[in-house]
């Protein structure tokens, strides 16, 4: 069976139809030319006219086909190509060895392995191969990353309970005679479970989420509002900052509110927790290149050059004594991310040492503000 028929017979029918089109075209020509003749309309002396008209009608026949041989020929092309193809995928031979080959190859790898790859030294699985080995590198990234958070949360929950059985031991000693050391141990005792709780609250945030449990309630959502209240109740808890609002309606955008909300209390409390008392603290929202944008700025201790890029990683924090004296697990930004990139959004950071941080949330357009930016632009 040869695969390159289905293509010819298309080829050269499109050949026969074009060369066709041109007889028929040159037929009623002729017949009109006959009928005059006929009708005694054309003098004897036209005859010479005809025959060189015979002449080049023959010429174009013979144009027209050739031009259509080589239009149809770059039409099938294409056809010709996969049929082809074909006909190499069903003549080729299904080699039941080198499928066990690559099975045993593949059955023999510890995905856990840093370096696991797999190597069968057969020409033919090569491109199988190297899909196979990128496919074990994500397997084996992804496998790190979650040991090392796995690891990193057992780290950041021994140092409360520590803490905890510390404080515990010295009360049972000391503690129930002295009113001094037992204030001292109850309220330590107090902040670490509460750090504690944070953490784990912290933990089955991210856990959910990777896992995919979290569902989002997408609605339309106006961000001077949503900017508005966590100013007021910011204003409330921190009363030592100089807060700032800078958002005037419409900002429209889509989102889940109460995930927007959280994120934009964790730019909050960073700033509070990064700034000194008296600092001042702006929120704005605004339409910025048409993307609603939620906005955080500080003028308090900013973030190392180098440290930027790392903020958002999980358990980053620039300087882990300071923060974990305010009380930092270093998920915040990690958690802001998870929301932030749930929303189809990204953040923009501006920082400068000693000077202060602006964080931004930059959402994509709410669909009627698209609607009505694309209106302007036309
Ligand atoms: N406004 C800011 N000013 C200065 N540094 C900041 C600011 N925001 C974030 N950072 C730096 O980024 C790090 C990561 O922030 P993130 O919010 O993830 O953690 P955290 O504040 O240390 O702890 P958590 O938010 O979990 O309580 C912080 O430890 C800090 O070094
Ligand atoms: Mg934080």
């Amino acid at each position: 069976m040869s695969s390159k028929k289905p293509a010819r017979s298309i080829a050269s029918r499109v050949v026969r139809a074009w060369t066709l089109r041109t007889v028929f075209a040159l037929i009623d020509m002729d017949l009109a030319l006959l009928v005059l003749a006929q009708m005694g309309e054309l003098q004897v002396r036209a005859w010479p006219g005809i025959a060189i008209l015979a002449g080049v009608e023959l010429l174009t026949l013979f144009m027209v086909r050739r031009s259509a041989r080589k239009k149809a020929g770059r039409l099938v092309e294409p056809l010709e190509r996969m049929a082809r193809t074909a006909q190499e995928i069903t003549s080729a031979e299904f080699d039941p060895e080198r499928l066990k080959q690559l099975e045993d190859a593949i059955s023999g790898v510890a995905p856990q392995n840093p370096h696991a790859h797999i190597a069968t030294g057969d020409k033919g699985l090569k491109g199988l191969e190297s899909a196979i080995n990128d496919l074990l590198t994500r397997m084996n990234e992804s496998y790190q990353e979650r040991s090392r958070f796995v690891s990193d949360a057992s780290h950041e929950l021994r140092t409360p309970i520590s803490v905890i059985q510390g404080y515990a031991d010295m009360l049972q000693r000391w503690g129930k005679k002295d009113e001094k050391v037992l204030d001292e141990g109850i309220s330590a005792i107090q902040s670490e479970a509460a750090h504690m709780k944070k953490l784990v609250e912290q933990l089955l945030f991210l856990a959910r989420g990777d896992s995919g449990r979290t569902a989002l309630n997408i609605e339309d959502v106006e961000a001077c509002a949503l900017m508005r209240e966590v100013y007021e109740e910011s204003r409330m808890i921190y009363p030592g900052r100089d807060w700032h609002l800078d958002a005037a309606p419409p900002v429209p955008a889509r989102g889940d509110a109460d995930m927007l909300k959280q994120a934009v209390r964790i730019l909050t409390d960073n700033a509070v927790k990064y700034t000194r008392e008296g600092d001042r603290i702006s929120l704005r929202a605004r339409i910025k290149d048409g993307c609603p944008c939620l906005e955080v700025q500080d003028n308090g201790i900013g973030i190392k050059p180098e440290d930027v890029p790392h903020i958002f990683e999980r358990f980053f924090r620039s300087d882990p004594a300071r923060s974990r004296a305010s009380g930092g697990t270093g998920l915040g930004l990690s958690i802001a991310k998870w929301i932030v990139d749930r929303h189809g959004g990204h953040f923009e950071v501006y920082s400068r040492e000693d000077i202060g941080t602006k964080i931004a949330i930059v959402l994509s357009p709410a669909p009627k503000a698209a609607e009505e930016e694309n209106g302007k632009e036309e």
